[in-house]
């Protein structure tokens, strides 16, 4: 990550710990003392916060989804503020120390997960309180509407101080991408949905509240179930895309290669390692739908007719299609189906132009071109590096995005020279950097 952007991530971090700590320390004082009862629903639900925390669901490209919004949402609605908090940070802590995973470089980020869950469980609590009498003791009509307002407020807490984070990290001109990622909400909601009517029960008969952990249990079960499913469909899409490369022997290998460079030129970027892997996942695919384009097109020698070009130039919405199928790789189609996008305007499908067009696809777009460059086709041979370099400076600025293309050479270890400019010294023509 490029220095200013890693310190403002450290600054959010530490804005946000500040936050926590300082709500913590007001409801602490405003607070009363626990008694028995209390204490031990706030040791159960520590324990099934650490428990859910302990089995995470791997439910897409590197992301993961927890199953502890139950455990979390019951502790808001049971106890009071600031224990609930205590619990919420307290328990991920715990399941951290257990399970080892947190390096030297994870800790910045169990500092923000543990102060952002402290603070969205401390307003829900806080909301849900303000609006019940007592805790859950005298539940009325307006229990359902209060339990709904501190879903609202958990919700709202989370996803401000996520988007927080996430724009200190990756800027502006991807976090548009990231807006509209929000698909494990009605999992979620479910999971919240049992966390109140558990804490709704154990408030006649606190012996109850441990039952939360069979919901729990189901969810995870059917969850990972479906990952399973998700894991198997992804993986023959790519074997999808690997016939699709094997079919013309010029291109053996060609999308393991560019997702290669995608990695590269996603770390000199600066972006974070979700997003890269996410980009080299719609990298090994991008060409998937030159399934539907006919091997007299596909693997002709000679120059295409205009009819063949519109064929071949169909690709990029087919693959689009096939990986639609996905409803955790929005973002991933909208590479595919952008990747022959030029940054000028005059590329296709949907002629966008500059920042108009997904990173994502920018990126793959330089990968893609720099590796057709340099494999042989069947109109010509592969053009040797220095060439290719040349050419990808030249285009850098209409065909390609010169920011993409100087990551590029800082991956490659080139000098970043000429970059958009034409090169008057050329001594050859300008080959065809168009992949197709
Ligand atoms: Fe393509």
């Amino acid at each position: 990550m490029e220095p200013r952007r890693e310190r403002n991530v450290q600054v959010v971090v530490f804005a946000v710990f500040g936050l926590a700590a300082s709500a913590e320390a007001v409801a602490i004082a405003t607070g009363g003392v626990p008694g028995l009862r209390e204490l031990a629903a706030g040791a159960m639900l520590f324990a099934l916060v650490v428990a859910s925390r302990l089995f995470p669901l791997h439910i897409g490209y590197k992301r993961k989804m927890l199953t502890d919004s139950g455990s979390l949402f019951a502790a808001a609605l049971v106890l009071q503020p600031w224990l609930a908090g205590a619990v919420a940070a307290g328990g991920m802590g715990a399941a951290e120390l257990v399970s080892q995973r947190t390096g030297a470089r994870s800790l910045k980020q169990l500092v923000f997960n543990s102060s952002q869950r402290l603070l969205s469980v401390m307003a829900a609590a806080t909301v849900f309180h303000a609006l019940t009498a007592e805790p859950l003791t005298e539940p009325g009509v307006s229990l359902g509407m209060a339990a709904t307002v501190a879903v609202g407020a958990m919700f709202v807490t989370n996803d401000l101080l996520l988007l927080g984070v996430i724009f200190a990290q990756v800027g502006r001109s991807i976090l548009r991408d990231w807006l509209v990622d929000r698909s494990d909400i009605p999992y979620d909601l479910a999971l919240y949905a049992s966390g109140f009517v558990v804490a709704l029960a154990a408030s006649f008969h606190l012996w109850l509240l441990p039952l939360l952990v069979f919901p729990i249990a189901v969810f995870h079960r059917a969850m990972r179930t479906q990952v399973t499913l998700r894991t198997q469909t992804r993986e023959a899409v790519e074997a999808l895309a690997d016939v699709v490369d094997m079919r013309d022997p010029y291109t053996f290998n060609h999308s393991h290669r560019v997702a290669e460079f995608v990695r590269g030129i996603g770390v000199h970027l600066g972006l974070s390692q979700d997003v890269v892997e996410e980009i080299a996942a719609a990298a090994r695919v991008h060409d998937v739908g030159k399934i539907g384009v006919r091997d007299a097109v596909l693997l002709k020698a000679g120059p295409l007719t205009d009819e063949e070009y519109a064929e071949i130039k169909r690709h990029p919405d087919i693959g689009a299609k096939l990986t639609a199928r996905f409803p955790d790789f929005a973002r991933g189609t909208a590479y595919i189906r952008h990747h022959h996008e030029r940054w000028d305007g005059r590329g296709y499908p949907q002629g966008l132009r500059g920042q108009q067009i997904p990173l994502g696809a920018r990126i793959i777009s330089v990968a893609d071109t720099y590796d057709a460059l340099t494999s042989s086709r069947v109109y010509r041979s592969a053009l040797d590096e220095d060439v290719a370099r040349a050419e990808l400076a030249r285009v850098a600025g209409t065909q390609l995005d010169p920011e993409v293309v100087t990551a590029f050479f800082a991956f490659k270890g080139w000098v970043p020279a000429g970059i958009g400019q034409t090169n008057a010294s050329r001594a050859t023509a300008p080959v065809s950097t168009t992949p197709v």
